[in-house]
């Protein structure tokens, strides 16, 4: 999905993502073990290949929309916020962010890049519910979704089969605030 909309943030935007966004630092960013520590990317090394694939992946999706985030300092941008596993049905999703480029790290960027997306998702798609999961020592993380009107529900911890130890992650929610007026 490829929205024709700019979401502007403080200092910055949003716009989703095109293939022609791609850059070495966005690679790099997610190569970075400060950075990808709490990620699924982590377990493979990204390449030119798999950022494009996962660029286009999400273009062509019908459940989810990749934005990029971009502060007007920078040449490139700097991050990506996703919502993800829409359901038009039920009118949840998921969403998720990375801001690759540590140096925009504290300065309000990913609270605001949440936000806009999530604002957007019950504006436009009329969404209920937006859920986030985030490792339970990842504090950054859980601090910028509370920050930006997430709830923290529950604390879970999974023994997931294949995977060696306990998967512990927080799980919070946004509502849509005018749900009983859709
Ligand atoms: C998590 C992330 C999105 C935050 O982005 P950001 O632009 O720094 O977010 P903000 O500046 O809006 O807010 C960060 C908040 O976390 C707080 N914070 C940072 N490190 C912290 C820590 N170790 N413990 C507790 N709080 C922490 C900051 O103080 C700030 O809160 P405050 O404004 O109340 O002081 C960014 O660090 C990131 O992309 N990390 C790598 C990928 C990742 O972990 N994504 C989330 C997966 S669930």
């Amino acid at each position: 999905m490829i929205p024709e909309k700019v979401l502007p943030i403080t200092n910055g935007f949003l716009r989703p993502l095109r293939l022609e966004d791609l850059h070495q630092d966005y690679i790099d960013g997610l190569n970075n073990p400060a950075v990808n520590r709490y990620l699924e990317v982590r377990r493979v090394k990204q390449t030119v290949e798999s950022v494009r694939s996962f660029i286009k992946h999400n273009i062509d999706s019908s459940d989810g929309v990749l934005w990029g985030i971009w502060k007007n300092s920078s040449r490139h941008h700097v991050g990506t916020v996703r919502i993800h596993g829409i359901n038009e049905n039920l009118r949840y999703g998921d969403i998720g962010i990375c801001i690759f480029c540590q140096s925009a790290w504290g300065q309000g960027t990913g609270s605001d890049a949440i936000k806009a997306a999530t604002q957007w998702a019950f504006a436009e798609l009329k969404l209920y519910s937006i859920e986030a999961h985030a490792y339970l020592d990842n504090a950054a993380s859980i601090r910028t979704f509370l920050k930006s009107g997430y709830t923290r529900l529950q604390d879970r911890v999974k023994n997931v089969s294949g995977e060696s130890g306990l998967i512990r992650h927080a799980f919070l929610r946004a509502e849509s605030e005018n749900i009983l007026e859709n």
